[in-house]
């Protein structure tokens, strides 16, 4: 087997570009028919939108596809520009959003070197008075975000802001009676609010569809690309709402799409929810209870713009789950994810907040929430440490990742909630690395070409099969002498095949080699390009050979990306 060189290329100059090119992609039929949903909803919306508005906005600026969630053989995108697009985000502190503070959010994403930043929109802020809408917080954060050239994920603090009613505005939050919070088993009021409550549901879905619809006339150039509908919507301090009315639904039988979403088989035809589910009854009826609240919104905001939207969870241990109770309950955690699948279909996306210190438990988040029916998203997630677990949700086809409470409001190196200067470097050098590449590594992605891992102890190795090839990625290795792990776990690495024996390779902190699947044939570099990615473009410096290949690519903490061409002997 040898390497697939149309011509001799002289040796100081790299490989034409179209001889590096992936083959082209499989067919495109298998869109998740929601995209079809979308665009039908699009063309109706422009139709909508009245002649005039419609003729001004052409005039002044060019209308770009709207952003959407699209599926194919099996993998997912989120294409923007009509293109795959990975988000490297960083999110706000959650009171950032405010002219006072954004002056502390711009340098940081600039240090970040982020493409999107995440920022919330308050209901209290935007409905200050029943059915009167203040949008020029959204204006402003448009503009400014527009001047700093960064995309935007809106995040709705509406009814639920991380399990309670914090951000409804003063006038539901003076009226209880016809806002109701939920209640306990003793029936004292809980800091949550019911999602039984009509009066609420209503409220939010006229303010969020006002929100979405101020979106649709103010942002031609999709600065906004994804919507986050309420914030970690669940309850903590009581599993389920133990109102009157809810202990009746509590009684009634499962809706039969709950039983078949979850695959429940019981020798009853309409069990209740005790009878279908058992010790987890109650947590499974408040999903179903918020998940359709949260739908209802979802739904109202993406009939007047189809963005996609997502939730958020406040997560249980992945792997040692406590009972329900011990766990924010009614959000899309991982046990309730089919149920939420179910009741809110507007919603494109479940996604995860991660911030598990153990790795295993982190990968295993990674793992539950990369399924068939749900892209994998990390809106949220903290630590240094876990800054390397980008690459693993590359692995796991990730459509974006995001750590939390990334701006200056806060002072960087003190103070509660406060982002160390370390954490800041850590998120930074991913981003420098993957920025210039980013539309590559979703396009490469989304055609199942790429693998990647990150080190966790005590594996000091770990290989990718590549078609004919293994990528053996391992770390802590020092000339030919055996892989040992890093001190610091801190290796990270992304292997790409853009052709048979050719591959795009970066990482930090490790090394990779290739082996021939044929255990009978040896692995020789042909060609190995040291270049970086400006705009989207591979630009050759320099061929490694040598020490610098001997014992395979050695990755260090500079940002360093190799274009590789394989054959055997
Ligand atoms: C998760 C929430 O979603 C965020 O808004 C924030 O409150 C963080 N937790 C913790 O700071």
């Amino acid at each position: 087997m040898y390497g697939e060189i149309a011509a001799d290329p002289p040796v100081d100059r790299p490989l034409p570009d179209d001889e590096w090119a992936p083959a082209s992609a499989g067919n495109s039929t298998d869109i998740l028919s929601r995209d079809f949903h979308n665009m039908k909803l699009a063309s109706a919306v422009r139709a909508c939108l009245g002649a005039s508005l419609v003729l001004t906005l052409h005039a002044q600026i060019d209308e770009r596809p709207i952003p959407r969630v699209v599926k194919r053989d099996g993998r997912f995108a989120l294409f923007v520009d009509d293109a795959p697009y990975l988000i490297l985000g960083a999110q706000v502190h959650n009171s950032s959003t405010w002219p006072v503070t954004l002056p502390k959010v711009w340098p940081a994403m600039e240090f970040l070197n982020v493409n999107t930043v995440e920022m919330p929109i308050y209901w209290e802020q935007l409905e200050p008075r029943q059915g009167q809408y203040d949008y020029s917080m959204i204006d402003t954060v448009l503009t400014q975000a527009r001047e700093h050239r960064v995309r935007l994920v809106l995040l709705w603090f509406g009814t639920w802001k991380n399990g309670s009613q914090h951000y409804m505005p003063e006038w539901m939050k003076l009226d209880p009676v016809r806002y109701p919070h939920m209640v306990d088993r003793n029936g004292r009021a809980v800091d949550s609010p019911s999602p039984y409550a009509a009066a609420s549901l209503e409220a939010d879905k006229a303010a969020f569809t006002a929100f979405m619809r101020h979106l649709r006339e103010a942002d031609p150039q999709r600065t906004v690309i994804m919507v986050q509908v309420e914030n970690e919507a669940g309850t903590w301090g009581a599993v389920r709402d133990y109102s009157p009315a809810a202990q009746k639904l509590f009684e009634a039988p499962v809706p039969p799409e709950v039983l078949t979403a979850m695959q429940v088989k019981t020798t009853s035809p309409s069990p209740n929810w005790q009878e279908a589910f058992g010790s987890e009854a109650e947590v499974c009826f408040h999903a179903w209870s918020v998940a359709k609240y949260v739908g209802q919104v979802a739904a109202a905001g993406k009939s007047v713009y189809p963005l996609p939207l997502y939730a958020n969870a406040a997560l249980r241990d992945p792997l040692r789950p406590g009972a329900p109770g011990t766990y924010e309950s009614g959000g899309p955690t991982d046990n309730v994810l089919a149920i939420w699948k179910v009741a809110a279909p507007a919603l494109d996306i479940l996604a995860p907040d991660i911030y598990q210190n153990d790795p295993a438990a982190y990968l295993k988040v990674l793992e539950l929430y990369h399924r068939d029916d749900n892209p994998l998203f990390v809106p949220e997630t903290g630590g240094a440490a876990n800054a390397r677990f980008i690459f693993s949700a590359l692995g796991f086809q990730t459509i974006g990742f995001s750590p939390f409470g990334m701006d200056y409001s806060r002072g960087h190196d003190t103070g509660p909630g406060s982002r160390q200067p370390d954490e800041f470097n850590a998120w930074a050098m991913n981003y420098r690395l993957l920025g210039p590449m980013q539309r590559e590594i979703a396009r490469l992605n989304f055609e199942g070409r790429l693998k990647a891992v990150a080190e966790v102890p005590p594996k000091v190795s770990e290989t990718l099969p590549l078609g004919d090839w293994n990528a053996v990625v391992s770390y802590g290795a020092r000339r030919n002498n055996q892989a040992v792990g890093n001190a610091e776990p801190a290796g990270r690495a992304l292997v790409a095949q853009l052709k048979d024996n050719q591959f795009l390779v970066t990482g930090f902190f490790c090394r990779v080699d290739f082996r021939p699947a044929d255990p009978d044939k040896h692995r020789q570099f042909l060609r190995v390009e040291e270049g970086t990615y400006e705009n989207g473009d591979f630009k050759f410096l320099r061929i490694w050979n040598g020490d610098e290949t001997d014992w395979g690519l050695n990755f260090a903490s500079e940002p360093v990306v190799l274009r590789v061409l394989l054959a055997t002997y």
